[in-house]
């Protein structure tokens, strides 16, 4: 299957997940902003990278490695730099049953990871070396509020209704062990193309062979379809 299918997928299931839990379907209107005087009117969307964002990590197998994410709010790196205006973030993201997101930390970001609906999900820390690599020292960890010591590379699981706090500096990996999961995450503004480091090297965003119209558009895209 093409990853252009996965993307289909993805947001029907995304979309029957909120459904089966009583929560009102998100979009952004994106369509037919393809001039630039009516992408102007969606700049936010546009430019704070609003909307669906589903990936591989460029690793080609979705099912394994792979999330289908929808950016409700974001800030901008500018809005970071002076200190002011949309500093936060909010999305929320959906896995299927044995989905991971590679282990990865942020250098800025604060993320705070909110089990919403559906099975547990999968949980292993390690602080960061100064090079890069994971250290053996116990993590400091705050969930639900409680602050709480992790040794480094256990694995443990929130259920729904349970939230962690992750701070810069610590590499996560979450998983779906059992059931679909739906997650919130809220945070510092999120700046996926100059403040994520993962651990093995992948892409953040999928490499995609266009040789139809998209359907959807994907937050990384629509620079590519705005025509004059
Ligand atoms: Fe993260």
């Amino acid at each position: 299957m093409n990853f252009k299918s996965y993307i289909f997928i993805g947001i029907i299931s995304f979309n029957i997940s909120f459904a089966e839990n009583k929560l009102d379907i998100l979009s952004y209107n994106i369509h037919g902003f393809k001039t630039k005087k009516i992408a102007k009117k969606v700049d936010e969307i546009i430019t704070h990278s609003l909307g669906w964002d589903i990936t591989d990590f460029g690793l080609g197998d979705f099912k394994k490695t792979g999330i289908c994410i929808f950016t409700i709010r974001n800030g901008s790196p500018e809005n970071l730099k002076l200190g002011k205006g949309k500093l936060y973030a909010e999305k929320v993201f959906f896995l299927y049953k044995n989905q991971e997101v590679p282990l990865h930390y942020h250098w800025i970001k604060v993320e705070d990871v909110i089990n919403r609906a559906g099975g547990a999900v999968g949980v292993q820390l390690y602080n960061s070396t100064k090079d890069d690599g994971l250290d053996s020292t116990i993590i400091s960890a705050s969930i639900d509020g409680e602050k709480i010591d992790i040794e480094a590379g256990k694995e443990f699981f929130l259920k729904s209704g349970e939230s962690i706090t992750l701070m810069p500096g610590v590499y996560h990996r979450f998983w779906c062990p059992d059931e679909n999961v739906l997650v919130g995450e809220v945070s510092l503004v999120n700046d996926d193309r100059n403040d994520n480091k993962f651990y093995e090297p992948v892409g953040r965003f999928p490499k995609i062979d266009e040789d139809e119209e998209p359907i959807h558009l994907l937050c990384n895209e629509y620079l590519n379809f705005i025509d004059g």
